[in-house]
């Protein structure tokens, strides 16, 4: 028994190489090329397919999705969107009726998209499609056909149920956190695979062999955001499309960073134990993590540790993580919100950080009394500003008490010039943040979404 999904309704079990991704199957094994390749790497959507599970439908890149991460589930590509007697579903003649192709090689990734967002009943159509590029057509019309579509009744014939998953040969695949911390334990030098948002590239631009490949993001014990009175918890497989549905109420600025974090089939499939392990600079996660005082929890066989987030960046490219061990969570106090994340990217929309600043002031009777300030994009790691946060703590909250903090910048950052951004707009980008984040308690609307032309 192989690697068991439903492909358009039809049952599959297939036996392949476990980082054959599912969009090179579909064109050059099954010939169904409506999937189109636009960048294979996760950022034009042109690629988009539904997935169903026990979690719901969801819009993912097939160019960044391995076979075995479909085990148990349900695919529908554009294939599979209009009824079997041919009908076009509601989306698709909405978008017949609205002019909203022209040259068409992004139309299957936005129909895949529009009857996704459609079925989940989504009416965000700016946020649903922001992972979708399209060069010709302008998205006016796009989004217009999805208006339209929106209260039409979901077609019967998407509604997948998925199937039992199968057992693919040379696939290791897990669904229980203690099968993966003593397989893992034994084969220390294995790749896991969570959302294969950052794996996937490895393989489709760097050509890498990863075996053994170990999946992970079907580890259900390790998924999910538990929140109670002191503490919130949130499981490394979680995908952060949940992360961001969890944290809105509780720090609202913490998920409207998480919303322009990739798109939604990004966020679908990146979990936020894959954001920290991967100890990227500019992973968006670790700033706001940092800024709220976050614990890491780590296992290793049956060895379990907890360390406060920042000093799990040792340097670029090196985290204190054992072989054989592997993210568990990551949590912190419940605390009133004043968490303020500012993301600094060249584009607005899917795009990485160049800066991007998480700043947790507590400020009573006018005078700083706490700061906890972390900042991604500014070094080779994830990084606290200690020098800024002690040049503002016990001083009043004012903006002679940030302007004097001038010099303590330079303490805690050297940046780096790259393609993102040059060191000297990264540090000055960073100081104003501060600014801004006062000029908001003040009062001021800062938000480019919010302020008037
Ligand atoms: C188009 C695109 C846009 C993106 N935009 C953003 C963005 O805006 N902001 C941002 O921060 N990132 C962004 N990313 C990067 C990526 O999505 C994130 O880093 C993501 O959270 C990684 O999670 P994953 O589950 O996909 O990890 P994977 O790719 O599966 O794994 C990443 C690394 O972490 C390891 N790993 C995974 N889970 C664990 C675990 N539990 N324990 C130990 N090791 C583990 C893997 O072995 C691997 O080394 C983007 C990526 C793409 C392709
Ligand atoms: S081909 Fe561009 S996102 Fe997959
Ligand atoms: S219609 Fe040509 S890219 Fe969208």
């Amino acid at each position: 028994m192989g690697i068991r999904f439903l492909l358009n309704g039809e049952p599959q079990d297939v036996t392949a190489p476990p980082t054959v991704t599912l969009l090179d199957w579909l064109r050059e094994t099954r010939g169904l090329t409506g999937t189109k390749e636009g960048c294979n790497e996760g950022d034009c959507g042109a690629c988009t397919v539904m997935v169903t599970d026990a979690h719901g439908a969801r819009a993912l890149n097939a160019c960044i999705l391995f076979l075995p991460q479909l085990d148990g589930k349900a695919v529908r590509t554009v294939e599979g969107i209009a009824a079997p007697d041919g009908a076009l579903h509601p989306v698709q003649q909405a978008m017949v009726d609205h002019h909203g192709s022209q040259c068409g090689f992004c139309t299957p990734g936005f129909i895949v998209s529009m009857a996704t967002a459609h079925l989940n009943g989504r009416t965000d159509h700016d946020d649903q499609l922001a992972g979708n590029l399209c060069r010709c057509t302008g998205y006016a019309p796009i989004v217009r056909a999805a208006e339209a579509a929106a209260s039409a009744p979901v077609p019967d014939w998407l509604r997948d149920t998925a199937p039992e998953a199968g057992d693919p040969p040379g696939v290791h695949r897990f669904t229980r956190a203690d099968d993966l911390a003593e397989w893992y334990a034994a084969n220390p030098s294995a790749t896991l695979v969570a959302g294969a948002t950052d794996v996937g590239l490895w393989v489709t631009k760097g050509l890498r062999d990863l075996a053994p490949v170990a999946f992970i993001a079907g580890v259900e014990d390790l998924r999910g955001v538990n929140i109670t009175d002191t503490r919130i918890l949130i499981g490394a497989t979680t995908p952060m499309t949940e992360v961001m549905e969890a944290l809105a109420p509780l720090h609202p600025d913490y998920a409207e960073m998480i919303r322009r974090y990739g798109s939604v089939q990004v966020r679908n499939a990146a979990t936020i134990g894959g954001n920290i392990a991967n100890g990227s600079p500019i992973g968006d996660n670790p700033p706001a993590l940092i800024a709220l005082g976050a614990t890491l929890h780590l296992r290793q066989g049956d060895d379990f540790r907890e360390l406060p987030l920042e000093d799990f960046f040792l340097d670029y490219g090196r985290q204190d993580r054992r072989p054989g061990e592997f993210v568990e969570g990551i949590s912190f106090a419940r605390q009133p919100d004043r968490l303020r994340c500012f993301k600094l990217s060249k584009r607005f929309d899917q795009d990485i950080s160049a800066v991007c600043g998480a700043f947790n002031i507590t400020v009573e009777a006018g005078r700083v009394t706490a700061a906890r300030i972390a900042f991604g994009g500014m070094a080779g790691t994830p990084k606290r500003a200690r020098a800024v946060e002690a040049a503002i703590t016990g001083q009043p909250w004012e903006i002679e008490t940030i302007d004097a903090a001038w010099d303590a910048w330079e303490t805690d950052f050297q940046p780096l010039s790259d393609m993102r951004a040059s060191a000297a707009y990264r540090l000055e980008a960073a100081r104003n943040m501060l600014t801004r984040c006062f000029l908001e308690d003040m009062g001021a609307e800062t938000r480019v979404l919010k302020v008037a032309p």
